[in-house]
């Protein structure tokens, strides 16, 4: 997995209202290559860096040798905030959230995030712990249930059809791979559908993709733990990439600052650059809220 890069989005703002200072611990609970905690550590704060999936998290100290001994990685779900900052004996002055996925894991994992690429439906952060694939999912979990993702967390127009084209499909024989997924998708959509700038499986791609890491309810999960254990005065920093994850943080932002227990650090939203945008197309979607605990 070395040997793609991922930019990390939003770098000069989160070093600016992170405002790490030597000597600091700073919990990065995306670490993935490393991209903003390379950028933390070079201020002189300390990052203890968790990362769900276990070949990025191993891949760590050949990717920066010279982070060896001043990242501390815990190939851990950032749901296990507290316990870990426990363990590590860390109270952080800074908390960084960077949700989703990288450009390893459609580049690189071999684990069909991707649906240009021709791989096993995987998508799990962590094939050790989590039993439950894409592929499961769409072979056996009911039709329904299949159809309620799609809408939920894909927001897909046609979730419909494209349900009832895997229902029709999966009779056959199980869909195993991401291309299987693709021509069932196609088979569904219109053609206009499959014509336009976007890919026609974006949304399903994205959808299953949150179903099988439990996305969501991370982030809540996630979220609140850091609000119980930054330091007084410390930051909390969350990038998102979708709507329904930044509806949750905004929700349990709002929620802290009104029982008193910490305050926003700007009201609005932080955006990219168009500077940004033009050079690293990802950052597009990105949305930084920024809370300090009271
Ligand atoms: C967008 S990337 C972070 C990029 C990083 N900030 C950088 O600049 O290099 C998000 C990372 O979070 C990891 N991740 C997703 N869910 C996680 C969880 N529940 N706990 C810990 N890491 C998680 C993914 O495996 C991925 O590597």
């Amino acid at each position: 997995m070395s040997d793609a890069n991922h930019t990390p989005v939003l770098l000069d703002e989160v070093i600016a209202y992170l405002d790490p200072k030597p000597g600091q611990w700073i919990v990065d609970c995306t670490l993935n290559g490393g991209g903003h905690a390379a950028a933390i550590v070079a201020t002189g704060a300390r990052v203890l860096g968790i990362e769900w999936d276990p070949t990025i998290a191993a891949a760590f100290p050949e990717r920066h040798p010279e982070l060896v001994g001043i990242v501390t990685v815990v190939n851990d779900t950032y749901t296990n905030l507290e316990r870990i900052c426990a363990d590590h004996g860390v109270a952080p002055d800074g908390i960084l959230f960077d949700l989703g996925l990288s450009s390893l894991h459609y580049e690189t994992s071999g684990r069909g995030f991707s649906f240009l690429r021709d791989e096993p439906l995987d998508m799990r952060f962590n094939p050790e712990t989590n039993p439950v694939t894409a592929s499961r999912i769409v072979n056996e979990w009911p039709i329904e249930e299949l159809e309620r993702i799609l809408t939920e967390y894909g927001e897909e127009q046609f979730a419909g059809q494209i349900a009832a084209a895997v229902a029709l499909a999966r009779r056959t024989a199980p869909l195993r791979t991401t291309t299987d997924l693709v021509q069932c998708i196609e088979s569904a959509v219109p053609a206009w559908y499959r014509h336009r700038k976007l890919h026609c499986a974006t949304k399903t791609f994205q959808a299953l993709r949150v179903a099988v890491n439990a996305e969501l309810e991370n982030v809540e999960q996630g979220v609140a733990a850091a609000l119980r254990v930054l330091k007084p005065g410390g930051r909390l920093l969350v990038i998102s990439f979708q709507g329904a994850e930044d509806k949750i943080v905004r929700e349990l932002f709002k929620t802290a600052a009104k029982n008193g227990t910490a305050r926003w650090v700007t009201r609005s939203t932080v955006r990219p650059s168009w500077g940004e945008v033009s050079t690293n197309p990802r950052s597009r979607s990105a949305k930084l809220k920024i809370i300090e605990r009271l």
